[in-house]
């Protein structure tokens, strides 16, 4: 995946960020998912007070892309409002795995950012 495209979509992430709803974390989280149409499908973090219902930006962005009826992706970006960038957490990783196994992945944030793939994020992924 070209690095302009790459960069492209990090900007959407961050304005994707923007809408994230999170008063107990302050983190405000935001991804973009580029699918193989070319459609991109922004997505936030989404806290709640009972917080394992709590969902990432990640996670919202592939939910709202399947359930528009596409499940072929080729990058993701992912910006987190904050001065420590994070990548996509476990549980985000194994979902972007079940849908492409070597999807492209930049996450960063204002001090900088990372290119990688979902291989090397999350090796020996589950598979049934
Ligand atoms: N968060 C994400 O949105 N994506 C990740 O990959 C890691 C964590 C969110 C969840 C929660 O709202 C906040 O960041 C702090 O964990």
């Amino acid at each position: 995946m070209e690095q302009d495209i790459l960069l492209s979509l990090l900007d959407d992430a961050k304005k994707a960020a923007q809408a994230a709803y999170v008063p107990y974390s302050g983190y405000m989280v935001g991804a973009a998912l580029l699918g193989a149409s070319g459609k991109v499908y922004l997505g936030c973090n989404v806290e709640n007070a009972s917080y394992p219902l709590c969902i990432c930006a990640e996670r919202t962005a592939v939910y709202k892309a399947v359930s528009e009826g596409e499940r072929d992706y080729l990058a993701i970006a992912v910006w987190v409002e904050s001065e420590i960038p994070f990548p996509p957490c476990g549980a985000c990783r194994q979902v972007l795995h079940e849908f492409n196994p070597s999807l492209s992945v930049i996450y960063g944030n204002k001090t900088g950012h990372v290119i990688t793939d979902i291989a090397t994020l999350l090796p020996g992924a589950f598979k049934l």
